[in-house]
């Protein structure tokens, strides 16, 4: 998912949202994003030589290098259910970019300032992208402010180019960039990418367990403070549920006795719990948390195995 616009409606994977706006932008080729609980090439890690990212050299081949701009692309993919890359997939489609002379656009909208345990994924993953877009946590999610990376090769050929003209009338906003700055300096002083990897240490210490003790827990994943437990109506077979909209609604309601909101991520492809949760989160209230998650897969197994 990289947003609603008609470019970026054809950027994006998301059938369902695609579909009202067809026919969409040309020009856009889509591939696979890597999902190693449920490889599309159905491989297994590291078996599977990271065949999800050398497809990127054979499209690139096949469509002619010289056609390609650039590869839009997350780190961990949050619009699958937070899925985050295997081992390696980001150096290597970096590799594929560099060779081939094609922009790599980092998508950190969701990823970006401090959420994945780094100040950006990309950090994280040891790769360097062309452009990087960040949003959303810049301002704690509360004001419009969004702000685009870019390499020097980059912004000199914007510079050269007479024709790339860009605004916006709520474009530049001083004072939300003035609260930007002060989220960055209260997560530099508060230490709080420790605080994100401390999360997600948490949450797989305690959550990850279900994969074994549980039938309907089928993947426990995070990255920083972007978490997924992946339930399935089968454990073995990874089959989804039959109906996925009831059993996001016995969720929903376990949650709630909790006092915790929890959120079902594409109910039309299973049932996916996902947290996008606060840098500020405390341990009591993750504690509260996986009291309500542990709850609700007690329900969902009682009430479908
Ligand atoms: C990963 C990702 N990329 C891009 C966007 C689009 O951002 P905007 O809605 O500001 O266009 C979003 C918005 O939810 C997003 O989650």
């Amino acid at each position: 998912y990289h947003g609603m616009s008609l470019a970026m409606v054809s950027a994006s994977g998301h059938t369902f949202r695609r579909a009202p706006y067809e026919p969409l932008m040309a020009g856009f080729i889509d591939l696979n994003a890597p999902n190693c609980y449920r490889c599309p090439y159905e491989k297994t890690f590291p078996e599977c030589r990271l065949l999800c990212a050398r497809e990127l050299e054979r499209v690139v081949k096949f469509e002619d290098p010289d056609t390609i701009a650039c590869l839009i692309t997350e780190n961990t993919n949050t619009g699958l259910g937070i899925v985050p890359p295997p081992p390696g997939y980001m150096e290597t489609i970096r590799d594929i970019c560099t060779r081939y002379d094609i922009l790599l656009i980092a998508d950190e909208i969701i990823t970006g300032i401090a959420k994945s345990g780094a100040w950006f994924e990309s950090d994280r993953r040891g790769i360097v992208p062309d452009m990087l877009c960040i949003g959303k946590s810049i301002s704690a999610g509360v004001g419009a402010l969004a702000l685009t990376h870019i390499r020097e090769h980059v912004g000199r050929a914007l510079a050269e180019s007479s024709n790339v003209h860009h605004g916006f009338t709520y474009g530049g906003l001083s004072y939300l960039a003035a609260g930007g700055l002060a989220g960055l300096e209260y997560v530099e002083a508060h230490d709080l990418l420790a605080r994100a990897r401390q999360m997600e240490e948490m949450t797989l210490r305690r959550l990850r367990p279900l994969t074994e003790q549980s039938p309907v827990v089928g993947d426990v994943r995070a990255t920083g403070t972007l978490q997924a437990i992946e339930l399935v109506r089968d454990r073995a077979t990874r089959e989804l549920f039959e109906q996925p909209r009831e059993v996001a609604a016995l969720i929903s309601k376990a949650g709630r006795k909790h006092g915790v909101l929890l959120n079902c991520q594409f109910t039309d492809y299973g049932n996916i719990i996902t947290m996008y949760l606060p840098l500020t989160t405390t341990d009591a209230e993750l504690s509260m948390i996986y009291d309500a998650i542990e709850d609700a897969v007690t329900m969902v197994e009682k009430t479908y195995t």
